[in-house]
Parts: structure tokens; sequence; C-alpha cells
């Protein structure tokens, strides 16, 4: 099948009010405000109150989505949400947020790729359109990484922030706009660098699950760095090729927003300069799965997306997970 097939309509993202700045992790570790900033870009970070579970910041998501789609939840028939953090295991935080939303006429379901989990879920709901299985999908990537953060660790805790963002896939209708090309790439073996070790059924919760903190997550940063460095070039790199284009045609690209200088090191690499790099970094640390959509909206609704660009969409993650989608506004 000859793309775009499929194009992106609207955008939305929810981020909690309460802000963590650096000045916190002074008093609490050895660190400072200069290092967190100089070695990731980070100035603050978002993190949730109890009610604003990640079934919460979806929704709100996702109303947004369906307000400038001029759609009503009746008329969603997918929901998938990219998430390494689930406000539970059973359900899927897409059975939470059908339920919320209204959206009845839905099938809901999770994808668990880490920070690349937007982009895995924009490939699976571009598979249901593709199919004939679903005409309007509700993409939803988010995290609640406070949750999961270790925040005895200064190595981790400081990266991580909160929040969501969506948007919705559609048969593409005049054969401009739409997904261009879609890229997604696993290396399993590297697992270890980046995970939650305990919590799940290989080590179901007991006492000394809370005292060795397995149930949070835990990062080899320097390796994890480096491979990331790597990941989101490729991923760059096979958009562009599928697509026929080099770094020169895109207008603008929201790689994951993990640290500005993975973020440098990856458009300076795709040859894209800065001014044409969509940078919140700073405001949101790493929100893992909610960093591209979140950017994403925060893009068209600055103007910075204007109908007819081509957005480069590229994240890496846990797995390692990497993915690129490239896409005509
Ligand atoms: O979402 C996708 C997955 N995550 C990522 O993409 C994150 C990838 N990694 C990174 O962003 C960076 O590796 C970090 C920001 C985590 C760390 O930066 P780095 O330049 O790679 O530092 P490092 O890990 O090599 O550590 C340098 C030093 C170490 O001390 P020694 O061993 O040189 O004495 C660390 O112990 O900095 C120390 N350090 C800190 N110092 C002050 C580590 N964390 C802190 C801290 N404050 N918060």
């Amino acid at each position: 099948m000859k793309r775009p097939f499929a194009q992106l309509v609207g955008t939305g993202h929810y981020t909690p009010s309460k802000i963590l700045d650096n000045a916190y992790f002074e008093k609490i570790f050895d660190t400072s405000d200069e290092w967190i900033r100089e070695r990731s870009g980070i100035r603050e970070r978002r993190i949730a109150e109890k009610h604003e579970t990640l079934a919460y910041m979806g929704t709100a998501s996702c109303r947004q989505v369906l307000d400038d789609a001029g759609l009503t939840p009746l008329d969603v028939d997918g929901i998938v949400v990219g998430t390494a953090s689930p406000d539970r295991f059973l359900p899927s935080t897409a059975c939470d947020i059908q339920a919320e939303l209204g959206a009845h006429n839905a099938a809901a379901f999770d994808v668990a790729a880490a920070c690349s989990g937007f982009l895995y879920a924009i490939s699976a709901a571009e598979g249901m359109i593709a199919s004939g299985t679903a005409r309007n999908v509700l993409v939803i990537g988010g995290d609640r990484l406070s949750t999961i953060a270790d925040y005895t660790d200064r190595t981790t805790s400081v990266l991580f922030g909160d929040g969501a963002g969506a948007t919705l896939v559609q048969p593409a209708e005049n054969g401009e706009r739409g997904v261009l090309a879609t890229y997604l790439k696993t290396d399993g073996r590297l697992g270890e660098l980046l995970c939650r070790p305990g919590g799940g059924g290989n080590h179901p919760p007991d006492e000394q699950l809370l005292k060795d903190r397995t149930y949070f997550i835990r990062m080899a940063g320097r390796e994890v760095f480096k491979n990331a460095v790597r990941s989101m070039a490729d991923a760059c790199d096979q958009a562009l090729q599928q697509a026929g284009m080099s770094g020169e045609d895109v207008d603008l690209l929201i790689p994951h927003q993990a640290n500005i200088r993975i973020i440098e090191a990856t458009a300076k690499h795709a040859k894209i300069p800065m001014d044409k790099v969509f940078v919140n970094v700073d405001r949101y640390g790493n929100t893992s799965a909610g960093s591209i959509p979140i950017a994403l909206d925060e893009a068209v609704r600055d103007g910075v997306i204007k109908p007819g660009s081509l957005v480069l969409l590229v994240a890496f993650g846990g797995g390692f997970t990497w993915a690129s989608v490239l896409v005509r506004w």
C-alpha cells in the first residue's frame, strides 16, 4: 500500500501544575543545579498529585484532541496508550481512559515500549487504519515516572517527570498529508541497562522488593547515553531514507526529550539546525512516552508546526527500543 494511508489530526497534552526544580534535589542529594543543567539540560520537571493518574492525564489530552478534530468520544473506535508506568497492571490504562472518556465504541490497549511508546503506538494505530479495523484511533503517550523513580538515587531521579499527550490517527485524505514513514527497532540484549528489576511476575511484591528498591527504575546512564545517540541517529536516517528525503527537507525535528546533549547530537547527525529542533526538556525533564506528544502539541499550539510542515519524530528508550515517524502535517 502506498503511503500516506494515515494522518495525524489534532493534538493535546496535560502536565501537572506542581513543579520540582533543581533546588529541591540540592536539598536531598549531593548535587547542584549547575550539574543537572550542564549534564542533562533540565531545570525543572512536573510531578503528579494523587488524583493526576496516567488515565486522568491521558483523558485530559484526548479531550483536547477530540475538540480539535470536531469529534465526540463515541466516534472513537481505537485507543492505544504507550506507557511504561501504567496506573495498574490490569486492566490497561487504555481501558481506564476509554471508560473515563466515555468512548464506548473503542477497542483499547496499551503498548509497552518505554520512551518510544508513543511512536510504537502510532505505528499500531496506522496498522489498524490500513487493515480497516478502525477509522478514528486516539494515540496517547504518557508516563508518571515519579511513581517509579528512586528518590534515593541522584543519578536517575533528577531526570524524570510526569505528563501525557495525544493525537488522533485517521485515514489519509488527499495523498499528501499524513505519515510518510515509520521505523521501529529493538535490541532486547541491552534490556538490563535500563530496567525495573522487580515487581513483575519474576519478583512479585514482597518485603524484599521494598528493601532492595528493585521496584524502581535502574539505569546505567553513561551506556544508555551512548546507545541513545547511536539509535536516534539511526532512527533519523531510516525514516528519511524511506521517504527519499534528507534533514534539509525537515521543518521541525521533535526528538525524545531525555537530555539536551542527546538532542543536539541527533540534530547534528541529521544535519538539522537547532532552530528547527523542538526542545522542552528544560521545563519537563524526561517524561518518557509523554515527551514527544507533549512537545508535538506545544509546537502545534505555538504555530511552529503549520499545515504542510514536514515533522520528524524520533524516540529512544528502555528495551532498548528506538523509532521514528515522519509526518507531513
Ligand atoms: O529516556 C531514555 C533513557 N534515558 C536517557 O537517555 C538518559 C541517558 N543518560 C544521560 O542522560 C546521562 O548519562 C546522565 C545525565 C544520566 C549522566 O550524565 P553523564 O555525563 O553521563 O555522567 P556520568 O553518569 O558519567 O557521571 C559523571 C559523574 C559521576 O561521578 P564520578 O564517577 O565521575 O565520580 C557520577 O557519580 O557525575 C556523578 N553524578 C552526579 N553528580 C552530581 C551522577 N549523578 C549526579 C548528580 N549530581 N545528580
